[in-house]
């Protein structure tokens, strides 16, 4: 799966754990998909998971790992991934943007992509399949990126996997049902009742179209305008989410936690966020039995790499590489005991 900055890829096992402690637990709501990591491990293990992001990059990767059932669809995906890798490339919008205004990509990749891309563009696959397609070639793209796995920047110095061939593989797909939704988590009423709420929201200003916003313009393939050394979309400049604002974010989780039907909601944050961990047991502890977990976490890969100036030069050291994740868990029908929780 992709780079991904708040990506739970070392919490899911523990929050597969948990899930599993939840009595009567069968359908899930991931509100803040990302990656849906969560949601394929929660797929993996019998739940029905329904995958929510309002970023259309999250929505394509929460239809390949989610939703689609890989009955369906592995004998296509498989064939169309070595077609599509015999396919030399084609330089188009994607190389002259993101390997020649920018460097996130070496040209011969690029040239790869752009092929690649049109190539799922003018089959007119079926919507799962296309989302299977794209999540491979976002994936395929992202081995061999130049960044520390954010889009703002990239490398002034090519990293070394920048020089492998871009390669497709088949995602991981999962057997079964599930669904996928592209809506703002605030409309979160309108998405039905669920046993179960995983929310995990941003915890800082760090806005996600703008540091994935190569991705998003692979998928929607509106080869829109950019600006910037770091080409982004022009729609990054009006991107805005409540939950990347200090001011916002109390009232808008609060607004979440609210409107959302389910019995249990589940709440990671990190103890970096915009929120502490008494605002958070505040705003929840009201709504039924509360149990609070802690898991020891490693900060996001900019901090293990250390800081630079513009040079490239080591200047600094950063002042912790790790954190403590927290797992709210409310059960609104007040009957789990705490402890039964533990891990
Ligand atoms: C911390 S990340 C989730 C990471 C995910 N659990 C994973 O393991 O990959 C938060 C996600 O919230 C999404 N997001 C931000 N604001 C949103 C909003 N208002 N409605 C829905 N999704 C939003 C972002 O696109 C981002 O993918």
């Amino acid at each position: 799966m992709i780079k991904y900055i708040g990506s739970k890829r070392k919490l899911v096992p523990h929050i597969v754990k948990l899930f599993d402690r939840l009595p009567g637990v069968h359908t899930v709501l991931d509100l803040f998909s990302g990656t849906s990591r969560v949601g394929h491990a929660l797929k993996e293990r019998g739940y029905l998971v329904t995958a929510n992001d309002h970023n259309r990059y999250a929505f394509h990767l929460a239809r390949c790992y989610v939703q689609a059932d890989r009955e369906r669809w592995q004998p296509q995906v498989d064939a169309l991934v070595a077609e599509f890798n015999r396919l030399p490339g084609r330089p188009g919008y994607f190389t002259e943007t993101f390997c020649q205004a920018s460097r996130y990509f070496q040209p011969h990749n690029g040239a790869r992509v752009d092929a690649i891309r049109e190539a799922i563009a003018g089959r007119g696959l079926e919507p799962e399949l296309e989302s299977i397609l794209l999540t491979s070639l976002m994936e395929a793209a992202d081995r061999v990126d130049s960044t520390v796995g954010v889009q703002m920047a990239y490398l002034k110095q090519w990293a070394p996997r920048a020089f492998n061939d871009l390669q497709l593989r088949s995602p991981e797909l999962l057997p079964g049902a599930g669904m996928a939704l592209q809506h703002d988590a605030l409309a979160c009423a309108d998405l039905g009742r669920f046993d179960a709420v995983y929310i995990d929201p941003p915890y800082n200003q760090h806005k996600y179209r703008n540091n994935y916003h190569v991705w998003e313009s692979l998928v929607c393939w509106d080869k829109p305008e950019v600006y910037g050394v770091a080409c982004k979309r022009v729609d990054c400049r009006d991107y805005e989410s409540p939950f990347n604002s200090k001011r916002q974010i109390g009232e808008a989780l609060a607004k979440v936690l609210s409107a959302v039907d389910a019995r249990y909601l589940v709440v990671s944050f990190s103890n970096e966020g915009y929120l502490h961990e008494e605002d958070l047991r505040s705003m929840l502890a009201h709504r039924g039995s509360l149990s609070v977990l802690s898991v020891d976490h490693p900060r996001y890969v900019g901090a293990q790499i250390g800081i630079y100036n513009p040079s490239g030069v080591k200047t600094g050291t950063v002042s912790h590489l790790r954190n403590r994740e927290l797992l709210f868990v409310l059960d609104r029908e007040r009957t789990v005991d705490q402890l039964s929780l533990r891990f």
